[in-house]
């Protein structure tokens, strides 16, 4: 696993804030920059991840780090869930998300709630499925997030993980995002969200994060079986999904 630490000298609440603080800062403008940076595929990423993690199930849905709620109006187009919970700790993207939903009026309840993914304001076995997108590799404590996912869903259900996971191979195509996603994401963060710690932050987290096959490991520790992942973003992207035991 790296060991590449993408805010170096900041630990426990401090960086939480410090990742909080910076969240805050580009909520107004997070929307455009992810339609950008991935060319729109992130909202079939997040409808494909709503698929895996509720298909044949039926319940409420919980979708932890849920930033301006995509994932939680995706998981609330699902047949079998009748309600969907956005937890997030940063007020101006709760704010955010409810703002979408109200625009786009989904037939089942959507509800946002302020809260620390490490840990989740709910009693053990109380969702069908838990997601994340994007939030994992934000997370000083990776395992301890996912065992929180896990306490929460109930035996059977699943826990979902869409994450920008580091480059395992090098053709020319991978080297090519690669150059864009240090380079430019960067200039784009700045340009079109004023905000340059932020883009040059999200690079510096990849590579600190674990490669897919160790989030596997991951989340078998935290309690899950049957884990497997997809790749997607021609394997900038993973979505792993597993089953609580
Ligand atoms: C990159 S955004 C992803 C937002 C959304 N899930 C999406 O699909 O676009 C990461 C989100 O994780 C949230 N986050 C990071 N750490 C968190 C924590 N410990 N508890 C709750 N939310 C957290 C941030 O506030 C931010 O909204």
């Amino acid at each position: 696993m790296s060991i590449v630490d993408p805010l170096p000298g900041l630990r426990g609440e401090a960086r939480a804030n410090h990742v909080a603080a910076m969240f805050a800062r580009v909520s107004g403008k997070y929307d455009l920059l992810n339609t950008v940076m991935t060319g729109g595929m992130h909202h079939r990423w997040r409808r494909q991840a709503a698929l895996l993690g509720t298909r044949d199930l039926a319940g409420v849905a919980l979708d932890v780090a849920t930033g301006t709620g995509d994932l939680a109006i995706a998981l609330a187009r699902r047949p079998g869930i009748c309600q969907v919970v956005g937890l997030d700790f940063v007020p101006e993207m709760l704010h955010l998300a409810r703002r979408k939903v109200l625009r786009r009026s989904p037939s089942k309840a959507i509800g946002f709630l302020q809260g620390d993914a490490m840990a989740l304001p709910f009693p053990d076995d109380a969702f069908t499925c838990a997601t994340c997108c994007f939030g994992l590799r934000n997370m000083e404590d990776v395992p301890k997030a996912l065992a929180e996912m896990a306490r929460v869903v109930e035996r059977g259900g699943r826990v979902v993980i869409i994450e920008i996971v580091p480059a395992e191979s090098k053709g020319l195509l991978l080297w090519l995002l690669d150059v864009y996603f240090r380079r430019v994401v960067p200039v784009l963060g700045r340009v079109l969200a004023g905000e340059r710690e932020a883009y040059t932050y999200l690079p510096r987290s990849v590579d600190a994060f674990p490669l897919a096959g160790e989030l596997v490991h991951l989340m078998e520790k935290a309690g899950l079986r049957n884990v497997t992942y997809r790749n997607a973003g021609m394997g900038m992207v993973a979505i792993h999904v597993g089953e609580k035991a």
